[in-house]
């Protein structure tokens, strides 16, 4: 990879400024645990995986830069708690979190002195960076089975080594698949109103030399309709136990129009990315963002003064429309509440442990 989302780099995380992309490839450095919580909010990164990875690394930042007598369980769950506000529907920052403040107050209840907690708060986010690329790889190597000879593979938002630590989920099936010789070219929804697809998903194909077509985001149906899409892949934010996946808003039209086309619609995640703690995708929460986004395009506005504009950030898709999700433990068929549940319990996650 030619470029790294988020990296630690002393005691700052720094990270690929994604708003600037593609005109400016510019890296943030962040020194406290607040400065990467607002990077999280305002989009910097985004991406289930890479937030909850930049959050991991935000607990280290924050740890390395409180005086020995403030470094307290206190502090901890605080820094915690301030991270894990920031988008409230990717499972995987709650996870990420989750990892570090368990094993963390696991050294405060040891009575470590604060170099041993800050040395381990490193690691483990290190650590926890490092096994998203391994995961991404091993789900791209997976994937890249149910990838047919020539596809055009439809995609939607941005679900790359930007939305990853490296390498990406759908676009990790993808560039698998690609190594393979299998991808006649990716047709990337551009993904109103952040654009993750025009801007992102674009840039990060170009840049590898995968061929990738955009799209419009009303352009699914009619392109399915004349036999031009072999198949549909996207990411996931959260999937729920019984295999509803809540992924950016459009995704459950794509894949009901899928269904209707007979065209496969797969999932690509981490199991990170499975709650087994959500029963089903009604009860997962919605990321409501400002209607300021929808009612400006590239910081110009297009409504009118006075229109309101609706901005719910994510949408469900429910498990019925999902031809297979696939992980990093291999390829899930329905029923996928089944094979879910089967593969966390291989894995040693089960509900309630947050996963
Ligand atoms: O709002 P975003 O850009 O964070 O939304 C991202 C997505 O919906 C991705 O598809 C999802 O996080 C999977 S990323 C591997």
């Amino acid at each position: 990879m030619s470029f790294e989302t988020v990296r630690l780099a002393g005691d700052a995380v720094e990270l690929l400024d994604q708003r600037r992309l593609p005109e400016d490839e510019r890296y943030l450095r962040l020194e406290t645990a607040e400065e990467v919580a607002r990077a999280i909010e305002e989009m910097a990164v985004r991406g289930a995986p890479a937030i909850g990875v930049t959050a991991a690394f935000g607990v280290a930042v924050e740890l390395a830069r409180l005086p020995d007598a403030e470094l307290n369980e206190e502090a901890l769950e605080r820094t915690v708690e301030r991270l894990r506000g920031t988008r409230p529907t990717a499972v995987n920052l709650a996870w990420a979190l989750e990892r570090m403040s368990r094993a963390l107050r696991a050294e405060f209840s040891a009575g470590a002195p604060p170099a041993r907690v800050r040395a381990r708060s490193r690691e483990l986010a290190q650590r926890i960076c490092e096994q998203d690329r391994a995961t991404c790889r091993a789900i791209g190597e997976a994937g890249a089975e149910l990838v047919s000879r020539s596809a055009r593979v439809l995609t939607h938002c941005n679900a790359g080594a930007l939305a990853t630590a490296g390498y990406g989920t759908a676009l990790g099936v993808v560039r698998s698949a690609s190594r393979r010789g299998k991808i006649r070219t990716v047709l990337a929804c551009e993904t109103r109103p952040f654009l993750q697809g025009a801007r992102l998903t674009a840039w990060e194909l170009a840049r590898d030399g995968i061929p990738v077509t955009l799209i419009t985001d009303s352009m699914g149906g009619a392109l399915m309709a004349r036999g031009e899409v072999d198949l549909a892949i996207v990411g996931a934010d959260r999937i729920a136990a019984n295999g509803d996946v809540a992924n950016k808003i459009g995704t459950y039209s794509l894949a009901v129009l899928a269904r209707e086309h007979g065209i496969p619609f797969y999932v690509a995640a981490p199991l990170s990315t499975v709650d087994p703690d959500t029963p089903s995708g009604d009860m997962i929460p919605i990321e409501q963002r400002a209607s300021e986004e929808v009612l400006t395009l590239a910081g110009r506005r297009i409504a009118p003064p006075g229109v309101e504009a609706l901005h719910p950030a994510f949408d469900v898709t429910p498990a019925r429309y999902v031809s297979a999700i696939v992980t990093e433990r291999g390829v899930i068929e329905p029923p996928l509440a089944e094979g879910l549940a089967r593969q966390l319990s291989e894995a040693g996650l089960e509900a309630g442990e947050g996963t």
